[in-house]
């Protein structure tokens, strides 16, 4: 720990029961505590950070080497250490801009693929491509992890602008996913996707080998209404897909990063070529932004130093994200991916134990709903959870009953209510109000009483667009880049999911009976007889 760190902590200790409202007393902390990007307001003024903790915090990410780290990640150098891998999903979406790896410009057969993405999906969508049925009504893509987060969550997020077949996504090995997601689709007009970046992946390839069943009772040739996205050529062509529906990428854009190119077919068949190319544009626009604001002003960096704020220096250890946009109801199980999967390391880049935690549990649902679930924690319960809401000013529907007024009003309100909380003098007085009185005043004002000064941030943008999409994405990814950089790990590894994989392969012939359960503890060797009993 350098003396940043301890400077922060030593900060902390001293501000630590300051009610944050008191920050706003010269009417200047709003303002001076919000960035702005392209249309897009973020504000953390009713957080417990003061110009001294922000002046702290920024020093930290210098100090870390954020700037030259950044620069090299885009520069396309190996920062995955432990995988010898660049990190390079921002050439994605900034394909015109050549960009030299080992001697090559990537970009070349970026754009080559991008190009034959393009054709096939407006034949899909125009009806050129006519499958075995006369035409393509509905998609399924096959995938889990990156290969499925991303793309459903933006399918679900871009509705508005759907055009092209209908998108279902199939990822859980729960046979019941399956079933139900192919329950009432016809295989002849079904275009089915097998995204996964390694082509291994069991959920993935035993899902895939279920719905090829599925396909092949209905239609001659199953093969035949199946393509692909994958880094494995030989292994997608030994599946049987033809090389013309295979939509390759490299090892250097991982799996959770990689909704921008081939991954995100499903995304591009949805709302059409144009739509993708705006959602990339969105995301090319918060690099940008990421590599050219100064850190005071910069949106991804701004977030990360709000994390650690909260994280490693407050020890609040989870991280509520707030959605008041409906169709962004997977975007909290998409960042948890995202953050959890990259900043969930116990080690920092050179193996040494971190002396501090790893990056927060991420949760959350959109509001209203989780107001009335959730919630009552958030406001009374002991532990303090940072929010994050994010809201349009506007939404696509016509506004008949002020229904988005209303949800906007209720987004507010909230952060408010966080802030400010009511006092046991105030609940006090409401109660007496509504004529209690002595000792069942006090005992009912009591429960009533919300601590307030619990901090939250909040993402404005105009209209969940594309574009607006792309930059919400990006500006997530870039800040779970800073927060690595800051902890000193690797965000772009992911040895965490191995472990439980190969203990699955090794459990499968015990519950079949083929292999005894010696060695296991007793709870594993009790569960391995209820299931095979
Ligand atoms: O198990 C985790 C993981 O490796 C993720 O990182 C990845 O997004 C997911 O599995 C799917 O992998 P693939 O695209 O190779 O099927």
């Amino acid at each position: 720990m350098n003396q940043s760190w301890d400077a922060l902590k030593d900060h902390h200790a001293a501000v630590e029961g300051r009610p944050i409202l008191d920050l706003f007393e010269d009417g200047t902390r709003a303002a001076a505590f919000s960035a702005t990007t392209d249309g897009m307001l973020f504000d953390y003024a009713k957080t417990n950070i003061d110009a001294r903790g922000r002046t702290l915090l920024l020093q930290l990410a210098e100090q870390a080497g954020v700037a030259d780290k950044r620069a090299a990640m885009f520069a396309g150098a190996r920062i995955n250490e432990t995988e010898g891998r660049a990190v390079l999903h921002t050439t994605l979406r900034n394909m015109d801009t050549p960009l030299m790896v080992d001697g090559q410009d990537v970009t070349i057969a970026l754009r080559e693929t991008h190009a034959r993405m393009e054709a096939f999906a407006n034949d899909v969508r125009t009806g050129r491509l006519t499958g075995q049925g006369g035409k393509i009504t509905d998609v399924v893509n096959i995938g889990i992890g990156g290969s499925d987060l991303g793309p459903a969550m933006a399918v679900l997020a871009l509705a508005p602008f759907h055009d092209g077949p209908r998108v279902h996504f199939i990822s859980n090995v729960d046979g019941a996913h399956a079933a139900d997601c192919l329950r009432g689709l016809n295989p002849e007009t079904t275009l089915v996707i097998v995204a996964s970046k390694t082509f291994t992946t069991i959920e993935t390839m035993t899902n895939a080998e279920t719905v090829r069943v599925w396909m092949a009772a209905k239609v001659a040739d199953p093969a035949a209404q199946f393509a692909a996205v994958s880094t494995a050529a030989e292994k997608t062509s030994a599946f049987g897909i033809d090389s013309a529906r295979v939509f390759g990428f490299e090892d250097w854009v991982g799996g959770r990063y990689s909704m921008w190119g081939p991954i995100g077919l499903s995304l591009m068949l949805a709302v059409g070529p144009k739509g993708f190319t705006d959602f990339l544009r969105g995301g090319a626009a918060m690099d940008a932004h990421f590599r050219a604001a100064p850190f005071a002003q910069n949106l991804p960096v701004l977030l990360a130093l709000i994390g650690i704020w909260h994280n490693q220096i407050c020890g609040y250890a989870t991280r509520a994200v707030l959605p008041y946009d409906q169709r962004l109801s997977r975007l909290p199980a998409y960042l948890q991916q995202l953050e959890m999967e990259s900043n969930g390391k116990r080690v920092s880049m050179d193996g040494a134990d971190l002396p501090y935690h790893s990056g927060p549990v991420v949760w959350g649902e959109p509001g209203t709903n989780g107001q009335h679930a959730f919630y009552q924690l958030i406001h009374q319960g002991t532990r303090v959870v940072p929010c994050e809401f994010l809201v349009a000013k506007r939404g696509h529907e016509p506004d008949l009953a002020h229904q988005h007024l209303l949800l906007v009003s209720n987004c507010l309100a909230q952060s408010e209510a966080l802030l400010r909380g009511r006092s046991l003098a105030e609940a006090t007085a409401i109660m007496a109000s509504k004529g209690l009185t002595g000792a069942e005043l006090d005992r009912q004002a009591r429960h009533r009483v919300f601590p307030g000064n619990r901090p939250s941030t909040t993402l404005a943008y105009d209209q969940l667009t594309p574009f607006v999409l792309g930059q919400i994405i990006a500006l997530y990814e870039h800040r779970v880049f800073v927060e690595g950089v800051i902890l000193g790990i690797n965000s772009y590894d992911q040895w965490g999911v191995e472990l439980g994989k190969e203990l699955a392969l090794a459990l499968q012939p015990m519950l079949e009976g083929k292999r005894e359960t010696t060695g296991k503890d007793g709870s594993t060797r009790q569960l391995v007889e209820w299931a095979r009993g």
